[in-house]
């Protein structure tokens, strides 16, 4: 497993393992067993996913150590006080089962961001959380943090794929030492067919999405890709093994059209801006 170290000194693995709309018929339980068999040992759901519960049986089920799972979490807009941050999250580990959580992220950017945090960084300093971030957040956001907080984010989970790299905010990331993750790093499957990245991949005699996770992560990106698949789990996880060259990864950085996709942290529309 490729790692990196956040900024409080734990260890995290470059890739995990996405569950968005892994509800209903594709079972979360199932699907993180799966993943787990595949060797991932990062999950990464919301309360918005409703997929805690199925998670929490996949984590009594499996035989791997609690400690060997880094399992993240993220709080939706409306929990936007101190005592709902709390209660949620210990909603949150009742129905993953557990007594302490990895990491929780404040899912979208919302006002009441101030509250929500100070609740997370009572839980981080009383050890009930491992790590506390974000999601969505843009540099404004972060400076904004920046005047109250006293531990700074960890993490910021945003959109960032091949066509929306957002150069210039991942350097500022770094910089700020705070680990840049990627959402929809497969752009939903629709990166696949990038004519450049089948191209690459056929050279690697590799796969589309394992050019993509592994650029990402080469690029000190981390990575959550999803999928109800078993094998396609497995093909994600093999990106691991896939190195590009630095013409490559600069071929590559010439997808990028700077064009979301997805919502704009600014105007999201999920509630509480
Ligand atoms: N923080 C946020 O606001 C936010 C927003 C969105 C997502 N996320 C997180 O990021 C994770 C990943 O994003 P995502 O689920 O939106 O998109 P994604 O991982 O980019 O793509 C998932 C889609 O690609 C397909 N797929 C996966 N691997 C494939 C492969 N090897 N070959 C062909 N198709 C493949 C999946 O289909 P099958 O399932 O049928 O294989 C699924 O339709 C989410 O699950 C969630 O944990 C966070």
């Amino acid at each position: 497993m490729k790692k990196t170290t956040l900024s409080n000194g734990i260890s995290y693995d470059m890739l995990g393992f996405g569950t968005y709309k892994i509800t209903g018929e594709f079972d979360a339980k199932s699907a993180v067993l799966s993943a787990l068999k595949v060797g991932y040992r990062r999950i990464d759901t919301a309360v918005f996913y409703e997929n805690e519960d199925r998670i929490g049986l996949a984590l009594k089920e499996t035989d791997i150590p609690r400690e060997q799972i880094f399992i993240t979490t993220k709080l939706w807009t409306d929990v936007n006080t101190y005592q709902k941050t709390i209660d949620r999250i210990q909603k949150s580990m009742e129905l993953l089962g557990v007594d302490y959580i990895d990491m929780v992220l404040i899912h979208w950017p919302h006002k009441d961001v101030k509250e929500t945090w100070r609740a997370m960084e009572d839980l981080y300093l009383q050890g009930k959380l491992r790590a506390i971030g974000v999601s969505n957040f843009k540099e404004h956001h972060i400076e904004e943090m920046k005047s109250y907080v006293r531990v700074k984010p960890h993490v910021n989970q945003v959109e960032l794929h091949p066509e929306f790299r957002q150069f210039e905010f991942v350097e500022y990331l770094k910089k700020e030492n705070i680990q840049v993750e990627a959402w929809s790093p497969l752009m939903r499957g629709e990166a696949l067919t990038l004519p450049l990245i089948q191209e690459i991949a056929q050279k690697h005699n590799a796969t589309p999405s394992q050019i993509i996770l592994a650029w990402d992560m080469m690029e000190g990106i981390a990575v959550i890709p999803k999928s109800t698949k078993e094998s396609r789990m497995q093909e994600n996880f093999d990106s691991l093994k896939v190195e590009l060259t630095n013409d490559e990864v600069i071929a590559l950085r010439k997808l990028n059209n700077g064009v979301r996709r997805y919502r704009d942290p600014d105007n999201h529309g999920f509630g509480n801006q």
